[in-house]
């Protein structure tokens, strides 16, 4: 089978795209635990009210960017840099054959209409401001180098190979974002335990680590973090 192209779209509520990003989120603990990054996200998104609600609010507040701010221009822009509550969530998916279905998504899929069926693979979630837990490596936003910042990347680890690759495009449709915005900047962060692999996966994608913070999670337990960038050429 052919790997088939990503088709990205705007995740909304009305797709019930919130039900199955806190699935995808689940399904990529396996593949954590797998590379020994068990401590990168210790808790089950779908069991955990905070993780469920937040996945609800940051769809919701795309719907509500996407019909207040329909087109990505400079055009947007307050004093240089994204409104504050501007917020764009995409879905990545894959139109495939029935046949094709992975095992793990036979049920949710398979009693569709059609040969075909499009299953979402893979998401991401852009804001304009950075979160507060970054706040010592980069500000909220920038006046003299606004970006726009990632929040939220992941596959849907269910869909095998399907989903392979759907992140890297996902983050191309961020730095396309980026441009049509007329910035010139995307930053995130992720998780730099376990030798700093996902540090490394970032940078192969062109987003370099520009700085390292800890968040306090016990007395005696931080979640380490690092802040990534991308810079257009
Ligand atoms: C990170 C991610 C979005 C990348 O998606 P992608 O561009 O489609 O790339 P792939 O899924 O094929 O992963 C490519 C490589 O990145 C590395 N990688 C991915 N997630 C990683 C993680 N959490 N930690 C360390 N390395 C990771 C691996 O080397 C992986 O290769 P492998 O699949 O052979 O192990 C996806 O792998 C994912 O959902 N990972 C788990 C959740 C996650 O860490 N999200 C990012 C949060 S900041």
């Amino acid at each position: 089978m052919a790997q088939a192209s990503f088709k990205f779209r705007p995740a909304t509520l009305a797709a019930n795209d919130d039900s199955w990003f806190v699935e995808a989120w689940d399904s990529t603990l396996p593949y954590l635990a797998s590379i020994g990054s068990t401590s990168q996200w210790r808790y089950i998104p779908s069991q955990l009210p905070g993780a469920v609600d937040k996945v609800k609010k940051l769809i919701a507040d795309s719907d509500i960017s996407a019909a207040k701010y329909p087109v990505s221009s400079p055009d947007i822009l307050k004093n240089g840099q994204p409104p504050l509550d501007w917020t764009k969530a995409y879905v990545a998916s894959v139109e495939i054959s029935k046949e094709d279905v992975p095992n793990a998504l036979r049920d949710k899929y398979l009693s569709t209409e059609g040969d075909t069926v499009t299953i979402p693979v893979g998401a991401m979630v852009l804001q304009a401001t950075s979160p507060q837990y970054t706040r010592t490596v980069i500000p909220e936003q920038d006046e003299r180098e606004p970006f726009v910042y990632l929040v939220f990347l992941m596959t849907d680890h269910r869909a095998g190979g399907l989903a392979k690759g759907s992140g890297s495009a996902l983050l191309t449709i961020a730095k396309q974002e980026v441009t049509k915005l007329g910035l010139a900047r995307l930053c995130g962060d992720c998780w730099r335990g376990n030798g700093r692999k996902l540090v490394g996966y970032y940078d192969g994608q062109g987003l370099k680590a520009i700085g390292d913070f800890d968040v306090p999670k016990s007395e005696d337990e931080v979640w380490e973090g690092a802040v990534t960038e991308w810079r257009a050429a």
